[in-house]
């Protein structure tokens, strides 16, 4: 019937760009980081955000210090809109601490993560400077990687790998595992697009003012750092482990904002498609596909495919939404054994069309 053709073209033009992206990662065969690192040990600035860590904020600045990396070399910034007692609690911590350099900004009213990490990008004064997480732990050789990727010349900025889910959703490390090889992939072509809040490194030269009302910062001013000229890149050796809600509404709302972020973020640099290179000719219409187009369409075409299945088969056709429920259901439970990675790419296509209807309501 005609709408059976409907379904097999429509699934056909969703698939062709990931079969397109699949066929140029088996010719690149991207491993590792693709720049040229050497070991560095360049100043490095830590910048922390923090807003009402009290319970976890000691054992960042211990995983801080546990770092292997020359400490008289670190400065720590952290910029606190906490209304706990988080800022005490850091500076008791440093009391007694020759290094690493403490700077504190304590701001009196929470104005959100990005002018706060603008504040905190301002005032860091050493060659690299790192952004990390509150309840993100990084290995100790992290500082040293990141330093080896930076001593390219062409390199601007680097981003790692989420090794190990914290606090442990499936769905979430299923993706991740995913996303790792395209983004080596996307390093390797030219740079990366997404950025990890968690760890990401920057030399402090490239530093660009983000946006206020970002909500993918790390992001943003990767893309910016691009499209000033320099690489930015992912590299699978700087690794760091992510805390994630495994509540299911948690996740769900974390991951939304994040989705919506970002194409929030690729919508603003639209001008930036088929400039700078690979990065505008592949990178970035890879990105929009995947994040902007190909959760409508396949949402058309599972929409148009039950009622093909039910035109063409009567009420036989109605397993294929249960089939679709089932594999929802079971997927949330982690429950899918060597599909689960095909439920996490699912369940983020569901983030980025939730967060495409917000955007279009006129929210975020
Ligand atoms: N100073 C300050 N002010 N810090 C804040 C604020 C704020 O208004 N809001 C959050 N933070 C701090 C938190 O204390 C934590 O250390 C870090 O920023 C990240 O906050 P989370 O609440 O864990 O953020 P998330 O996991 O939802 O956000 C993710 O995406 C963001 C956007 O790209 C993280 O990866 C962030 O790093 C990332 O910036």
């Amino acid at each position: 019937s005609p709408l059976v053709a409907i379904t097999g073209t429509l699934l056909a033009v969703t698939a062709v760009p990931y079969l397109a992206f699949l066929g140029l990662y088996a010719w690149v065969g991207p491993s590792g980081s693709p720049a040229e690192k050497s070991e560095a040990k360049p100043t490095v600035s830590v910048v922390l955000p923090t807003y009402n860590e009290s319970q976890i904020v000691e054992t960042k600045l211990e995983d801080l210090l546990a770092l292997d990396y020359p400490m008289e070399k670190v400065e720590l910034i952290v910029v606190d809109s906490s209304t706990d007692d988080t800022r005490e609690i850091i500076r008791e911590y440093f009391a007694d601490l020759e290094a690493p350099d403490l700077t504190l900004i304590e701001e009196d009213e929470r104005r959100g993560l990005a002018p706060a990490l603008n504040e905190a990008y301002e005032a860091a004064e050493r060659e690299m400077v790192v952004k990390t997480d509150c309840d993100s732990k990084l290995p100790q050789n992290v500082l040293r990687e990141a330093a080896a990727n930076l001593s390219d010349p062409k390199v601007d900025a680097v981003t790692g790998r989420n090794v190990e889910v914290l606090g442990g959703s499936g769905v979430e490390s299923g993706y991740r595992g995913v996303q790792s090889h395209i983004q080596q992939l996307e390093s390797h072509l030219d740079s990366t697009l997404i950025f990890h809040g968690p760890f990401s490194a920057f030399e402090n030269d490239a530093l660009l003012p983000i946006d206020p009302n970002s909500l993918a910062d790390d992001t943003e001013l990767a893309l910016k750092i691009r499209r000033q000229g320099g690489r930015v890149i992912f590299d699978p050796a700087v690794q760091y482990k992510e805390a994630s809600h495994s509540a299911f509404v948690k996740r769900r709302k974390q991951k939304d904002r994040r989705a919506m972020g970002l194409i929030r973020l690729l919508v603003q640099h639209r001008d930036a498609l088929g400039e700078y290179g690979k990065y505008g000719k592949l990178v970035l219409p890879f990105n929009w596909w995947f994040m902007i187009v190909s959760p409508w369409l396949l949402t058309l075409t599972l929409v148009v495919g039950t009622v093909a299945a039910i035109a063409s088969l009567g009420t036989a056709g109605a397993a294929l939404p249960v089939a679709v429920g089932l594999f929802t259901f079971l997927g949330q439970r982690d429950a899918l054994g060597p599909a689960q990675a095909l439920y996490s790419l699912f369940d983020t296509q569901v983030s980025l069309l939730r967060a495409s209807v917000e955007l279009l309501r006129g929210k975020g």
